[in-house]
């Protein structure tokens, strides 16, 4: 099966009992067991439930994955992932990781005695210097949030491969459409489904794939041991928002290629990044690791963030929100939005610098987009 048949027909057979297409919402707490010690199917939903199943099933058929796990949070999924880390351990995790991945690093992870350091994720040499004796785990997200730096996936596979260290990446901004890490020597795989998967900004969701049965094991038992698992409802909408991921995928980067090139010709835009641009200085290592550039473009305003804040206000289409991936159009300030958790110096460090915005393009007619980025852009 190709991927948007797998979208729509992975683990969502039609019900056994009813003959219904759709996958039911099993809202119930409880099932019955068939005598003592033998539940049937299943026991009780925290440990798993049919509607999540389904979803786990699809995630891992899109992941190209053995297993899927699906978690209440692209965050639960975030720390599930790190739950493999025990103190002492080293991590090596690029610099401009999402902002909450960052603080979960530094407030939860580091107090507990996990050490981290942090590089350039377009520097693979840097990632082979950081590695050391205690190094446990890398964690790397490509394209990045918000400047959308590239990793060399493969190229950091090959350094931790062979010294048995975790390579965790984030894959929520290309999504299984654009990007299979797992087929790249990823171990394991992170996703916000709040964003592209669920694809509707109605749904907060996480998500991780795996192959290795002994990661298997250990994340779903996290998973059941802390319990931070969607209910069938949230499931049920992130299955339906999966049977569209493809048409809306290509909806999305047809709109945000004509968005970064509208951009890119702007005069009160200083720099325009997108990895489908050929200015993108890794735009040859997108075209090899990816099946296509993505839903997300930055850009730098021309003086700085006093214009950024009478652009953000006179936007009519994009609405000034953060998150990212849904059908309708936003714009985010991440110096104070999505990357507010660090210090000034620290997003100066990581080039988050006055003037960055970020747009999440929508699927709606990209004329109307750029109409409202051309008045928007008027008023700076
Ligand atoms: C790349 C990335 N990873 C993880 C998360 C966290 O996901 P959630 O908000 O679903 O907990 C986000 C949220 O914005 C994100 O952008």
């Amino acid at each position: 099966m190709r991927f948007a048949t797998k979208a729509i027909r992975v683990g969502q057979e039609p019900d056994s009992n009813t003959g219904a297409i759709i996958t039911p919402i099993y809202q119930t707490v409880n099932f019955v067991f068939d005598e003592i010690s033998r539940p049937h199917l299943f026991e009780y939903s925290r440990s798993g439930n049919p509607t999540r199943t389904a979803l786990e099933h699809c995630l891992a058929g899109l992941e190209e994955a053995r297993h899927g796990l699906a978690f209440s949070s692209g965050m639960a999924a975030v720390d599930a992932a790190l739950s493999l880390l025990s103190a002492g351990d080293h991590v090596v995790a690029s610099q401009n990781i999402y902002g909450g991945t960052f603080r979960a690093m530094e407030q939860v992870w580091k107090p507990r005695g996990v050490s981290i350091t942090y590089v350039d994720p377009t520097d693979t040499g840097a990632f082979g210097r950081a590695i050391g004796d205690k190094t446990r785990m890398v964690w790397i997200e490509t394209p990045a949030n918000p400047l959308l730096q590239l990793v060399d996936v493969r190229a950091v596979a090959a350094l931790t491969r062979p010294r048995g260290i975790t390579l965790v990446d984030d894959n929520t901004f290309p999504s299984p459409y654009f990007q299979r890490p797992l087929t790249q020597g990823v171990d394991v795989v992170v996703h916000s489904t709040s964003k592209y998967i669920s694809g509707h900004s109605d749904v907060i969701g996480g998500a991780v794939a795996v192959n290795d049965e002994k990661l298997y094991e250990r994340i779903k038992f996290h998973q059941n041991a802390i319990g931070a698992i969607p209910g069938p409802m949230d499931c049920w909408l992130s299955l339906r928002g999966l049977k569209t991921l493809a048409v809306r995928m290509r909806q999305h980067e047809a709109n945000a290629k004509a968005v970064a090139v509208f951009l890119s010709q702007h005069p009160k835009v200083v720099e325009t990044i997108y990895p489908g641009l050929e200015s993108h200085p890794q735009h040859e290592l997108a075209k090899a690791q990816m099946d296509g550039f993505g839903g997300i473009v930055t850009f730098r305003v021309e003086g700085g963030n006093a214009q950024v804040a009478k652009l953000v206000k006179a936007l009519k289409l994009f609405y000034f929100a953060e998150s990212l991936g849904g059908v309708e159009s936003l714009v985010c300030h991440p110096a104070t939005m999505t990357h507010a958790v660090m210090t000034r110096e620290e997003q100066e460090a990581v080039g988050i610098t006055e003037g960055i915005v970020r747009l999440s393009v929508g699927i709606e007619d990209v004329e109307d987009l750029i109409e409202d980025l051309e008045q928007g852009l008027g008023k700076c």
